[in-house]
């Protein structure tokens, strides 16, 4: 019975290449209403930045990084001939900063700026400087400028009051004058813009940069005059870059292949019905969706003997890092499993057929959400007319960085779309790429 039910199970998440092709299909005219159209679903937003860092630039910015697992703040000194140097710090942010009002989650923002200049940078409180500072904030914004932005929606589990629609530049520099720090904001970029950014100022053939992280999302170099949507042309260039937003894609629930299990997360989310591409992929989801598999399993009275614990029955106990460590125990006995399972998730005592099974339901949820993944990335290269000249891409986030199998899945995927041209995709970590992206955004911006 365990097995014909998870065989079931694992049907509902399998992905075959046609399904691929069909998702593509759809998400390609998606982002064509994106570009023509502003407020569409997929909201293919224009970014304002139009030069392509060169690698011979030089100056010395601060970055600050809201949005992924960590609050960051760097100093970004580039010294020329590809040369960076980089100083950061990483803060926490807490669940009821998330969650409570805007000025208090700028305010605090503003605090960790004041506190790292005083720590990290000599010339703070010797002169009277001004610094400037690229803003990667995380988070969909409708931009109007390279230093102006609106915030369309919180994602990702933030859901700060009195934000919604409101100017997220403005926000941070109020707070920062507030507490009388020398900083001028001088530009805003999504993290995917950043990541895109600093693995181009390395490699020139970058067409894509992507976040598999908390959330998940893409930004790509766009021809200005496929962007209709774009009323006044900024200067003479050809190209900007483009924030995909593609966790957004499919809100109608009409192209991805949702199970009951996805339902569940997304009717119990603080997002109802929003961001539905993303929570089937990224890190923030992953785990909730394993436990909303196991929990089935425990009440058909399949798994753990028909036990639970007070702690997996809590939403989002179990993280997508235990399902990174049960996928990559090897061990006959799936001792690190165990641990998880009956020490952290106190379950009274477990099987080894409970950890099979356990770590099964970690391998669907895993292939399915790398599987997923190859969609967005084959749409952008396709909708672009790049397949067959090559491209570089550069990702960024803690799914694809840590997450075991995850890149060597989504190569797969990629060579069932792609064939031997996928060998033309050159696909690189671009680890903590957007400070540095957010920086050079600052310089670009002013030398414009
Ligand atoms: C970081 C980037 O390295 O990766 C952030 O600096 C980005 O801008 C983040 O949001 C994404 O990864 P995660 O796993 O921290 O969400
Ligand atoms: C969410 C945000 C998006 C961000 C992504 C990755 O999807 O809406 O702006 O790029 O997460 O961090």
């Amino acid at each position: 019975a365990q097995l014909s039910v998870i065989d079931g199970i694992a049907k509902e998440f399998d992905l075959t290449v046609e399904k691929l092709s069909e998702i593509i299909k759809h998400f390609c005219n998606e982002m064509d209403k994106g570009l023509e159209k502003t407020g569409m679903n997929v909201a293919m937003i224009p970014s304002f930045v139009t030069g392509v860092p060169t690698g011979k630039e030089v100056g010395t910015f601060l970055a600050l990084d809201l949005g992924g697992t960590n609050l960051r703040v760097c100093e970004i000194a580039f010294e020329g001939e590809g040369i960076i140097k980089v100083k950061q710090h990483k803060y926490r942010v807490t669940e009821t900063q998330k969650t409570g009002s805007a000025r208090q989650l700028f305010d605090f923002i503003a605090d960790c700026v004041d506190k790292f200049l005083a720590e990290f940078v000599t010339d703070y409180t010797e002169n009277a400087k001004i610094f400037k500072m690229g803003f990667t904030f995380s988070f969909p914004v409708e931009q109007t400028a390279i230093n102006q932005g609106n915030l369309i929606k919180w994602t990702k589990g933030f859901t700060c009051s009195d934000s919604e629609n409101k100017d997220v530049v403005f926000m941070l520099q109020e707070a920062l004058n507030r507490k009388g720090v020398p900083v001028v904001v001088s530009a805003l970029v999504n993290d995917t813009v950043g990541t895109l950014l600093s693995h181009s100022y390395k490699d020139p053939n970058t067409l894509i940069g992507i976040i598999y992280g908390t959330g998940t999302n893409g930004a790509y170099y766009e021809e200005i005059s496929k962007i209709k949507k774009l009323n006044k042309i900024p200067d003479a260039s050809e190209k900007m870059i483009i924030n995909v937003e593609w966790g957004a894609f499919d809100s109608e629930k009409k192209a991805l292949p949702i199970t009951m299990f996805d339902n569940k997360l997304d009717r119990e989310s603080n997002n109802p019905h929003y961001q539905i591409f993303e929570k089937m992929i990224s890190g923030m989801y992953l785990g909730e969706i394993a436990r909303n598999i196991l929990l089935h399993l425990v009440d058909r009275m399949l798994l753990f003997d028909g036990y639970s614990s007070k702690e997996l029955n809590r939403n989002y106990s179990f993280e997508t890092e235990y399902m990174s460590a049960i996928e990559a125990d090897e061990s006959h006995t799936l001792d690190n499993a165990r641990k998880i399972l009956e020490e952290l998730l106190n379950i009274p005592s477990t099987t080894l057929t409970d950890r099979q099974i356990v770590k099964r339901v970690c391998q669907i949820v895993g292939l399915r959400a790398a599987r997923l993944s190859s969609t967005t990335l084959a749409a952008v290269i396709i909708h672009c007319g790049m397949v067959e000249c090559g491209v570089s891409v550069g990702i960024d986030g803690s799914l694809f960085e840590f997450y075991p199998h995850f890149s060597a899945r989504l190569k797969t995927a990629l060579r069932e779309l792609f064939g031997s041209n996928v060998d033309k995709i050159e696909i690189s970590l671009a680890r903590d790429g957007s400070g540095v992206g957010a920086a050079l955004a600052a310089m670009l911006a002013a030398t414009e």
